[in-house]
């Protein structure tokens, strides 16, 4: 039975578990940084790790990971950081590092515990939170992946709505943080130029890339288990999906955005083997941490189809990699040719491109034909862009908003249960299937056998 306590709504403290993992070092420090710098820290910060460090190791730890992340550090900030945070020291299958815990919280009404931590143990840290009352009143913050499949997903969610309640769940998925990919929203809804164009009778294909010129750095035993489908694509990608795809809400109220995304999910059949291209670079095998012989992807693309009037017939193309040819994020919208071809020049070969760049550099370019020089009606392509950090300025870092978020229980940046499931549902032939893994070389655009799955090629990013 779960205890309905009323819970303020800012948070008076942040627990970490996974505090001396990687990524509290990347990013959780960090983002604690820039809100303490801000003055929007009005909490305490307790971390729970196994590693046995004292305080000044862990705090000597947090604030090499926030001086290597944030480019210029104010000591002062890191002298009130210093003093708002603690650590606790336990295994997590030890009941009395949730007692510790418990004890280190007596006085805090509105906890939000973040789980850092391997997906695979958080039903056992929640049980511990349980066990010594913490759940009652927590709020509790949850990484990415949320489980391995449909079944497993919904096993956990059961675990966890046995001991708090949906609306204390905060399902990450860092993307839903990202400004780039909240301007999809902005673009297509503030802006009453593209609707009548946003439809299955102007565009032709949607094409996304989540490309890494880097590995798995380090994390072999975490990825091994987990592969680009799951890491990735689950999640990352089809939120992207969906706010390309998805209606107008009828206002931003989480509830309202949660329900027009999930119909898009809903709108996508199950794929089929046929839809999807795995591969592996070579080299992978030989990474610390990866299985001898190991099929885990680190490459997949799919193509899939949004089944509703406005999609009806447009394929979205969807990729991801490690060590592909660049580290890039981008949205191509692909617009279908006018219904006459009257000039000569490269109007047949030069389709509008709407690109959102949602990485570093994010932005929107727009490809256009204009007129050749010269004496002929012919055509050349031309490019609009703008880069928003240079219109508007300087972009927040998205786990610093999620945070934000989480601690003033805002929803609007956090996956809902029925939309995950409905992801896990889109990709459950394709996760348990068999199918092959191609090997491709670091440095290129993944595997050769895409082509079967784009036959007319990736629009150049
Ligand atoms: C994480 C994945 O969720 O996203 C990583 O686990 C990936 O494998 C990372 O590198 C990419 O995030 P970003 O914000 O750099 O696009």
């Amino acid at each position: 039975m779960i205890k309905r306590v009323e819970v303020p709504v800012e948070a008076d403290v942040v627990v970490l578990f996974g505090a001396t993992g990687d990524l509290a070092k990347k990013k959780l420090f960090p983002a604690l940084y820039q809100m303490a710098f801000k003055g929007a820290l009005d909490a305490d910060v307790v971390g729970v790790a196994s590693t046995k460090w004292n305080h000044e190791q862990f705090v000597a730890n947090a604030f090499d990971a926030i001086r290597s992340h944030v480019a210029e550090v104010d000591e002062k900030i890191l002298v009130e950081l210093d003093a708002k945070l603690s650590l606790v020291v336990g295994n997590y299958e030890d009941p009395k590092v949730y007692q510790d815990l418990a004890l280190a919280l007596a006085d805090k009404k509105a906890p939000v515990i973040y789980l850092a931590i391997p997906p695979s143990l958080f039903e056992q840290v929640t049980q511990g939170l349980a066990a010594v009352g913490l759940t009652d009143h927590c709020r509790l913050v949850v990484e990415k992946p949320f489980g391995r499949d449909l079944e497993s997903a919904e096993l956990l969610q059961e675990a966890l709505e046995r001991v708090l309640p949906e609306e204390r769940i905060f399902r990450i998925d860092h993307y839903l943080g990202k400004e780039s990919v909240e301007d999809i929203l902005i673009f297509r809804f503030a802006n009453s130029i593209w609707e009548p164009l946003w439809n299955r009778r102007y565009i032709n294909s949607i094409q996304i890339t989540m490309s890494e010129d880097f590995g798995i750095e380090g994390r072999g035993a975490f990825y091994d288990g987990v592969g680009a489908i799951r890491d990735v694509l689950q999640n990352h990608l089809l939120q992207v999906v969906s706010l390309i795809a998805m209606e107008p809400p009828s206002d931003l109220s989480s509830q309202f955005m949660e329900d027009e995304k999930i119909k898009v999910f809903r709108a996508i059949d199950p794929l089929k083997k046929e839809d999807v291209v795995r591969g592996q670079y070579v080299g992978y095998l030989d990474e610390p941490g990866v299985a001898p012989g190991s099929r885990t992807e680190t490459y997949a693309a799919v193509k899939l189809f949004v089944n509703n009037w406005r999609w009806a017939g447009v394929p979205f193309y969807l990729r991801t990699g490690k060590y592909l040819t660049e580290t890039t994020l981008e949205v191509v919208v692909e617009f279908k040719h006018p219904p006459q071809l009257l000039f000569t020049g490269s109007q047949e070969t030069s389709p509008n491109i709407l690109r959102f760049r949602l990485g570093k550099n994010d932005g929107v370019d727009i490809e256009l034909l204009a007129k050749a020089p010269g004496d002929n009606l012919e055509t050349l392509p031309v490019q609009l862009n703008v880069e928003f950090s240079a219109a508007l300025g300087e972009r927040q870092e998205a786990y610093e908003r999620l945070l934000r978020a989480a601690m003033s229980g805002d929803h609007l940046r956090f996956t809902r249960i029925d939309s995950v499931l409905e992801s896990w549902r889109i990709l459950e032939n394709v996760i348990h299937d068999e199918t092959q893994v191609y090997p491709y070389f670091k440095g290129t655009w993944g595997p050769e056998k895409v082509d079967d799955l784009i036959p007319q090629g990736w629009i150049d990013l």
